[in-house]
């Protein structure tokens, strides 16, 4: 038998393949997560992310404008204090001279407007205990209490050069609060991006290291069960109810059921979050020979754009943009 209809006509040589490519993933959507850190001299890598560091003011206004350069969409920005200015609330989270907020002020001085600088909006990094939001008496993390810190500090992301502040604590109610108390403060055009699906996952586990966060115990109470498809969609329809400019799924490569659901469903741009795991695992194993880098690298990221993704946060923006692909 001789088929007369054949799909493999057009995967015949390269320049036939990348005409009919169905998905391309171009250096301007995506955002490269990036580490400060307060009281180093010299960037730190972080053990479990290899060829990530945490930066000092200066090497992070480097690398801003290296990303600027490659053509790369944006930057977001996380903060580690010394361990003496964590408390119980993160004050130092909304203080004008905290890292992060000086990281912002460097980095905007470094690149203007050349790339979107955005700013996670979250106090684990802050707090002594490493939670996301204050804590009850009895240990619980107060979702109301917590909403308030949250909005100061956005407003002081806003005010340090914040292009677009980043909601990552699963908080009921954060996005409205937060673009309350960035009309009020004359921010109206500082943007929301909410991490909207965001959930309790065990690839966040370099991160922590990353961060040097405190936590013990987990987030299961505020962020959501990997169990759960339909919820996601929920919070991201809620989050843009509450003024959302974009909304976030992550973890990223297990969740592309929850991304494509919310891609399909909503009219605002969708982000995902490649995170820490997903970077360490491909590679560790590409350390070990077992899989080749770049090819894991590539399949990632354009899967992750495939099920619907507009934005993509990853640790390999610089080198995908540079790259060329
Ligand atoms: C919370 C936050 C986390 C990450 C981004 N924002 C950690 C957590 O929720 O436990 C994880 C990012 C990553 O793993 O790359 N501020």
């Amino acid at each position: 038998m001789s088929p007369f209809i054949r799909p493999r006509r057009l995967r015949t040589t390269p320049a036939m393949r990348a005409m009919v490519a169905e998905t391309r993933v171009a250096p301007a959507q995506l955002m490269m997560p990036v580490f400060v850190r307060e009281g180093i001299s010299e960037p730190v890598e972080i053990k479990a992310m290899p060829s990530q560091y945490q930066h000092t003011t200066d090497s992070i206004k480097k690398l801003a404008a290296e990303l600027a350069e490659a053509g790369v969409g944006g930057i977001d920005l996380f903060g580690v204090p010394a361990d003496e200015q964590k408390d119980e609330t993160g004050s130092i989270a909304w203080d004008p001279e905290g890292i992060l907020n000086r990281g912002i002020a460097a980095v905007r001085e470094e690149v203007g407007d050349a790339l979107v600088v955005c700013a996670d909006t979250c106090l684990d990094e802050f707090t002594s205990h490493g939670h996301c939001g204050v804590l009850t008496e009895d240990g619980r993390v107060d979702n109301d209490p917590t909403l308030d810190l949250y909005a100061k500090m956005a407003l002081s992301q806003a005010r340090a050069g914040a292009h677009m502040v980043s909601p990552s604590g699963m908080m009921d109610g954060q996005v409205e609060v937060i673009r309350q108390a960035l009309d009020e403060g004359g921010y109206q055009d500082v943007s929301i991006m909410a991490y909207s699906a965001k959930y309790a996952s065990a690839f966040f586990g370099p991160f922590r290291e990353a961060v040097s966060c405190n936590l013990k115990g987990d987030r299961k109470t505020y962020q959501q069960d990997p169990a759960n498809r339909i919820e996601g969609l929920r919070e991201a329809l809620l989050d843009i109810s509450e003024g959302a400019d974009i909304v976030m799924v992550k973890p990223a490569s297990h969740y592309l059921d929850v991304l494509a659901d919310v891609a399909g469903a909503v009219d605002v741009p969708v982000a995902a979050y490649q995170v820490s795991g997903e970077y360490a695992m491909v590679e560790a194993a590409a350390a070990n020979g077992w899989i080749d880098r770049e090819r894991a690298i590539d399949e990632s990221i354009v899967s992750i754009a495939r099920a619907g993704a507009n934005i993509i946060l990853t640790y390999w923006a610089l080198e995908y943009a540079r790259r060329g692909k």
